[in-house]
C-alpha cells in the first residue's frame, strides 16, 4: 500500500511538473439561423509574454520544474490564430489556462489575440483554467530575479474577457464564471467553471469542482435547455469522464470531484458533448448514464507541449458532431517545429522522471532507473497524442516490469494504462448524437 503510494505521488509529482485558463466594445454578431455550426477547439494556451522574461537564470530555473514551451507559446498561438483566421470555423472554444499562471499583462495581451479573431469574423468564448485567476505563482523574470506580479480576480477575468463570453451571455452563473451563450437558434454553449481559484493560498489548487450552488444552476440551465428543445455544448476545464483507467486514481486533480456522478446526472439532462483541456492531452471518451444518455468529454491537448493540437468540429444539422485534428508542425525561426517540439517533451519527461527515481523516496540504481525512466516518458507521450499505439520493445519492456513485482511492477501497470485507449477515437471521427455512435475518420 506504501509502494502503491509513492507510485502515485510519483506521477502525481512528474505530471504536476509538465502541467505545474477586450475590453468593452460592439456586441458580437445575432446569432446564426440553424445550419451547420463550424466551431474550432484549441485550449491550454499559457501565454506568456516575452516582456516578462523568456530566458536567463530565473527563467531556466522554472523551466527545469515546468517543460511547458512557454518560451515560445506566444508565436505559438499567434501562428494557430493565423490558421483560424483563413478556417471555416465561426465559433472558437477555448476551455481554460489561458495564461502561463494568471499574470494581468499576459491576461491583457492574450485577449488582445482573441480579438484578432473576433475581427476577422469569429465568435470567441473562453472559460478560466486552474492557472488563471489568484495565482500566487504569477512571476516575471529577469536575470536572475523571479519578482511577483500581479494577477487577476475572477471579476478582472470577467472584464478582461467581457467580448469573449460575459458581454453577450444569456445567463450568468452568479456564483462563478459560468455562463450560457447561444450560439445558434438552436444551440447553446454551457460554459461551466469548476477552479478553486477562491481557495487559493500559497499555491494554485489544481484539481476542480463544482460548488453546490454552481452545479444547481448548470443542472438549472440544462432543464430549461430540455424543455426549450434546445443543444447544449459543454465547455469545463476539468475532465469530466476519465480518460484511461487509473486517470481518477493516480491523477485524481484532471478530473472533476464527484465526475462520476456529475457526468452520469449531466448526461441524463441531455448534456451529450463537453469541451475539455487541463491534462495536455488529446483524448475522447464517453460516458453511459441512464436510460441510454450518453456524454462525450472531448479533451483537447496543449498548444506549449507535443504535438501542439487543435481540433476543428461541425456540429451539423443532422445531429452529427465531426472533429478532425490539426497539429502546429511549423514555426518560423525553427528548421524543423514538429521534431523540436517533440524533443523538448521527450528530454524535459527524460529528466524529471529520471530525477524522481533516483532520489528519495526511490533511490533506485542507475541501471533501473536508465531502464524505466524512457518507458514511463513513452506512456505520457503516447497519451498526449492520443489513439495510443504500444510498440514492440516498449511493450518487452512493460511486461519486464511487471515481471519484476514490487515498486517495479506498479510502474510497469501504470505505464499499461497510460498506453491503453478506451474507445472511441481521439483525433478524427463522426460521432451521430441520435445513437451515440461512432465512426472513425
Ligand atoms: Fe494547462
Amino acid at each position: 500500500m506504501k509502494k502503491t503510494f509513492l507510485l502515485i505521488l510519483m506521477l502525481a509529482v512528474i505530471m504536476q511538473s509538465m502541467n505545474s485558463c477586450k475590453k468593452e466594445s460592439d456586441p458580437d454578431p445575432e446569432p446564426e439561423t440553424p445550419s451547420d455550426l463550424q466551431m474550432a477547439v484549441f485550449s491550454d494556451p499559457h501565454y506568456h509574454d516575452p516582456t516578462l522574461g523568456i530566458s536567463g537564470e530565473a527563467f531556466d530555473a522554472y523551466l527545469m520544474q515546468d517543460r511547458k514551451m512557454i518560451a515560445q507559446s506566444k508565436p505559438i498561438i499567434e501562428s494557430v490564430i493565423q490558421n483560424l483566421k483563413k478556417s471555416s470555423a465561426s465559433v472558437i472554444l477555448i476551455p481554460g489556462d489561458l495564461t502561463k499562471d494568471g499574470e494581468k499583462m499576459n491576461h491583457e495581451k492574450f485577449a488582445a489575440l482573441l480579438a484578432e479573431l473576433e475581427s476577422a469574423g469569429k465568435r470567441v468564448f473562453v472559460i478560466p483554467g486552474n492557472h488563471d485567476i489568484n495565482n500566487p505563482q504569477s512571476f516575471s523574470y529577469s536575470g536572475s530575479a523571479t519578482t511577483l506580479i500581479p494577477t487577476v480576480s475572477a471579476a478582472e477575468f470577467s472584464t478582461i474577457y467581457a467580448q469573449f463570453g460575459y458581454n453577450e451571455a444569456l445567463y450568468r452563473d452568479p456564483n462563478s464564471l459560468g455562463y450560457v451563450v447561444t450560439l445558434n437558434a438552436n444551440t447553446w454553449l454551457l460554459a461551466m467553471d469548476g477552479c478553486r481559484y477562491n481557495e487559493n493560498g500559497a499555491v494554485s489548487i489544481t484539481g476542480g469542482k463544482f460548488s453546490d450552488v454552481s452545479y444547481l444552476w448548470i443542472k438549472e440551465k440544462l432543464t430549461e435547455a430540455k424543455n426549450k428543445n434546445i443543444k447544449v455544448i459543454g465547455m469545463v476545464h476539468h475532465g469530466l469522464v476519465e480518460h484511461y483507467p487509473g486517470q481518477s486514481i493516480m491523477f485524481a486533480e484532471y478530473l472533476l470531484e464527484n465526475w462520476q456522478t456529475t457526468s452520469a446526472e449531466l448526461a441524463d439532462l441531455g448534456l451529450q458533448i463537453v469541451f475539455t483541456g487541463h491534462y495536455h492531452a488529446q483524448d475522447i471518451a464517453k460516458k453511459d448514464g441512464a436510460n441510454g444518455h450518453f456524454l462525450f468529454d472531448i479533451e483537447t491537448g496543449s498548444l506549449v507541449t507535443w504535438p501542439v493540437p487543435y481540433r476543428t468540429v461541425t456540429f451539423t444539422t443532422t445531429n452529427k458532431l465531426v472533429v478532425s485534428t490539426s497539429h502546429l508542425t511549423t514555426l518560423t525561426g525553427y528548421p524543423d517545429f514538429e521534431a523540436f517540439s517533440r524533443t523538448y517533451l521527450q528530454q524535459g519527461m527524460d529528466t524529471l522522471v529520471k530525477l524522481q527515481l533516483m532520489y528519495p523516496p526511490y533511490s533506485l540504481p542507475y541501471e533501473q532507473t536508465a531502464m524505466i525512466a524512457p518507458l514511463v516518458v513513452s506512456g505520457f507521450i503516447a497519451h498526449y497524442h492520443g489513439d495510443e499505439v504500444i510498440d514492440p520493445i516498449t511493450q518487452g519492456g512493460v511486461d519486464a516490469l511487471i515481471g519484476m513485482g514490487g515498486t517495479a511492477a506498479l510502474l510497469g501497470m501504470s505505464i499499461q494504462g497510460m498506453f491503453s485507449d478506451p474507445a472511441p477515437v481521439d483525433q478524427n471521427l463522426e460521432i451521430d448524437l441520435t445513437t451515440g455512435n461512432i465512426t472513425p475518420k
